[in-house]
């Protein structure tokens, strides 16, 4: 069975049995107060060590399997499964949820019950709130947004009965058609690591485990099971594993799930390099990793490789953890020590995360208030892209229109398992796809009504779009006219940058009735604007989640000044891209194929530098209603073995409001320091600024961002030399530069440790 059509089943059957008086989730079990294991004061490793010297090979085994939630449960043949208790399983897993793992009572070990994803909790049985989207939340470059996101979900979770989130996906945007891109935090592994550790670290704060996710590489839908992705070790450590290195760090999250796909033709899921030399040995990560959702392919190479747990059984073809495991331990083609290692790792995520010690209860969850944290998300994260003659925020216009992509009704979500089902229920139905990974989900908040209750006295009326004359004609007696255009993305396929049916030629059509035009853009990622020059303002919301349509209204009005850049390039054609044609685009579903990542680590706009392309928007990018300059900039490294280069600089707010601003900081290599790409991202500040107000910024840059990786060393290579620092608003607009010189230096790829 396919995985969609699996998918598909699991969730129907799941209704059934929300039905069913099975659902009831028990409470988890407590060990004796007395068990030594649970005494708080003894450090996570000795009260794993403690623990496992308690369990059997059996309840060992137990920990390491995972189901999906579904009826197909009860038609696996038992004898696969490592005692498994089919009524037990099918009782106790939470309904439409991603899977299940039994807890072990008697060790007052907890089940995990496991929940999509970055959003919000994603069950089609339970409506809950839904954060924008995490290219969107990226796009607020400030980590206590998605931190405070994260405790939101992370709460919603608890009180949902789950204990493990599947929130945390960082994968860079490296394929601009790629149909997930809204499910991670963009194309810089700096600001993707830092903005995914925000998450992270909010899921976590409430003791539910986060897993960081798709590693490696998953960098586009289509033939995500069955391609390899091509790319040498440096380049893969300077880039995608170099979110993960650095997210991992910054939030500890207790799992990884490994992806679908191959990397460098081996299946991520029983990659050795990946899992083992990189992530547990180089890294010193010391949760577990969990297989994404049908991802595993063997027993033996999986578990000897470095996987962990395998997830969601039915969806892999073989209980690869279940009988077979037992088989391979007993012949020893999986060492015992092996098992307790996976054993050990998943106890100390449950330990170390605080799941162990606080039991979830269910409850009731405060939807205004968490919804009120998506629309501050929201706020944080739209990102203004052009404002000819400051036409926002609107003031004092009579008549507004709105036209298309449903802004009477709501506003767009991404599809697949991280599609949160809107309290309030979708806000446009009927759509296709109906079945996974739709349906397309339009949270109920409607961009019109938003707006007429901020401007209470101007006339505001929507039309459809779908005649396009009959838009013009209306736009041409409007003071402004306000166009939504929109591109559905999601998980399992990849998307066009060109908006789809007639929204270029609707925008169009308006602006040329119409010169005061403002186009709100909800896209999974980037988009093409062919009508760029011929409106006034454009505004992108990406997926702006629960409360998305008042934020565009608080900020179309000038309630809230935006702040969000750009955590992406948006190209201006197909020319600019790496692969000109999507790889294994134009082959019949399930072929195997390779994609070449030859651009390396020149990852979005590095690879525009490279080339010299411009952009139709670039990184980094975003407008304010009011200005600000972005001087001193310092720049200082201390000599000596670990030095560190450290950057000061002061922002100050020089119009007439309060608004944020993000200094970013880039730095350009000499060309003997061997870089994938001229510049990169070093550091960043988001200040909230008052009228006049100025602040100093200081900044201390990680020595990896400075380094290439050299693979026959394994160590990062810091070139001597000079380096210029810049500092600026954008990519693209640069306002201050300095020039330090770095001494050599060369530092352990193991946990990054300095070679005297
Ligand atoms: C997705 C994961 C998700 C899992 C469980 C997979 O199809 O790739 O991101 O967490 O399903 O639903």
């Amino acid at each position: 069975m396919s995985l969609h059509r699996l998918r598909t089943a699991l969730l129907l059957s799941a209704s059934l049995l929300a039905a069913s008086p099975l659902m009831v989730v028990p409470q988890t079990a407590h060990a004796e107060a007395v068990a030594p294991w649970m005494d708080k004061t003894l450090s996570s490793d000795q009260r794993v060590a403690l623990l496992l010297a308690q369990m059997t090979t059996e309840e060992k085994r137990l920990l390491v399997f995972g189901y999906a939630s579904g009826d197909q449960l009860t038609q696996i043949d038992p004898s696969v499964i490592p005692g498994l208790n089919t009524r037990e399983v099918v009782a106790n897993v939470i309904p439409g949820s991603a899977g299940y793992i039994p807890g072990i009572p008697r060790l007052g070990i907890p089940a995990q019950f496991q929940t999509d994803a970055s959003m919000g909790v994603r069950n089609h049985l339970m409506p809950r709130t839904s954060l924008p989207s995490s290219l969107a939340t990226a796009a607020s470059w400030d980590p206590q947004v998605t931190e405070a996101g994260g405790r939101m979900i992370g709460t919603e979770a608890r009180l949902s009965g789950f204990n493990i989130m599947l929130a945390g996906g960082i994968n860079l945007l490296r394929e601009p058609r790629n149909g997930r891109n809204f499910e991670y935090t963009g194309e810089d592994p700096l600001l993707a690591a830092e903005m995914g550790a925000g998450l992270i670290r909010g899921v976590q704060s409430v003791h539910v485990v986060s897993t960081v996710k798709h590693f490696s590489i998953n960098a586009q839908e289509t033939g995500r099971t069955t391609l390899s992705a091509q790319i040498s070790e440096p380049a893969l450590r300077m880039s995608d594993n170099l979110a993960f290195e650095l997210a991992i760090e910054r939030s500890s999250p207790g799992s990884v799930m490994c992806s679908y796909n191959k990397i460098n033709d081996v299946y991520a899921c029983e990659n050795e390099a990946l899992l083992t030399d990189t992530l547990k040995r180089d890294w010193g990560y010391k949760g577990y990793v969990m297989s994404d959702w049908g991802a595993v392919h063997s027993t033996v190479q999986a578990a000897n490789a470095g996987l962990d747990q395998q997830s969601g059984f039915p969806f892999d073809k073989q209980a690869f953890f279940g009988e077979s495991l037992k088989a391979a331990l007993s012949d020893g083609s999986v060492p015992a020590r092996r098992l307790d290692d996976m054993a050990r790792r998943i106890l100390w995520a449950l330990i170390d995360k605080g799941v162990m010690d606080n039991p979830v209860v269910k409850g009731e969850i405060d939807f205004e208030a968490h919804h009120r944290i998506a629309q501050t998300a929201a706020e944080e994260s739209l990102v203004l892209l052009k404002n000819d003659k400051a036409l926002l925020p609107l003031s004092g216009q009579k008549r507004i229109l709105l036209v298309g992509s449903y802004a009477d009704k709501g506003v767009l979500a991404g599809g697949g398992s991280s599609s949160v089902s809107p309290v309030g229920g979708n806000a446009v139905t009927g759509l296709e796809p109906k079945g996974w990974p739709g349906p397309v989900v339009w949270q109920p908040s409607s961009p019109l009504k938003a707006l007429q209750a901020q401007l209470p006295k101007a006339r505001i009326s929507y039309l459809s779009g779908d005649d396009l004359s009959a838009a013009a004609r209306a736009a041409r007696s409007a003071d402004v006219v306000i166009v939504f255009v929109h591109q559905w993305a999601g998980e399992g396929f990849d998307v066009s940058l060109d908006l789809n049916g007639q929204q270029d030629e609707l925008v169009r059509a308006v602006a040329s009735a119409n010169p005061n035009t403002v186009v709100v853009v909800e896209s999974g990622g980037p988009v093409f604007m062919p009508w760029k020059d011929e409106v006034r303002a454009i505004l992108s919301a990406f997926y702006p989640g629960a409360r998305g349509g008042e934020a565009i209204a608080r900020v179309l009005s000038g309630e809230v000044n935006p702040s969000g850049h750009l955590p992406l390039t948006f190209p201006a054609s197909e020319a600019q891209f790496v692969h000109q044609a999507l790889p294994g685009g134009d082959l019949p579903p399930n072929s195997s194929f390779t994609v070449r990542y030859t651009e390396g680590a020149a990852v979005g706009y590095k690879w525009f530098d490279l080339k010299g392309y411009t952009p139709l928007f670039a990184f980094g990018q975003g407008l304010s209603y009011t200005t600000f300059r972005m001087d001193g900039l310092k720049a200082q490294a201390v000599e000596g073995a670990g030095e560190r280069l450290t950057i000061g600089f002061t922002l100050t707010n020089t119009g007439a409001r309060e608004g944020k601003t993000v200094g970013q900081v880039y730095v350009a290599a000499p060309k003997s320091a061997g870089w994938e790409a001229p510049r990169r991202l070093v550091g960043f500040r988001k200040l909230s600024l008052s009228k006049g107000q100025s602040q100093t910024v200081s900044l201390s840059v990680d020595p990896r961002l400075l380094a290439v990786y050299d693979e026959a060393t394994s160590e990062w290579v810091i070139a001597p030399g000079a380096y210029e620092v810049q500092l600026g608003a954008a990519s693209d607009d640069i306002r201050t530069r300095v020039t330090v010189t770095l001494a050599a230096q060369r530092l352990a790829a193991r946990q990054g440790k300095t070679v005297p």
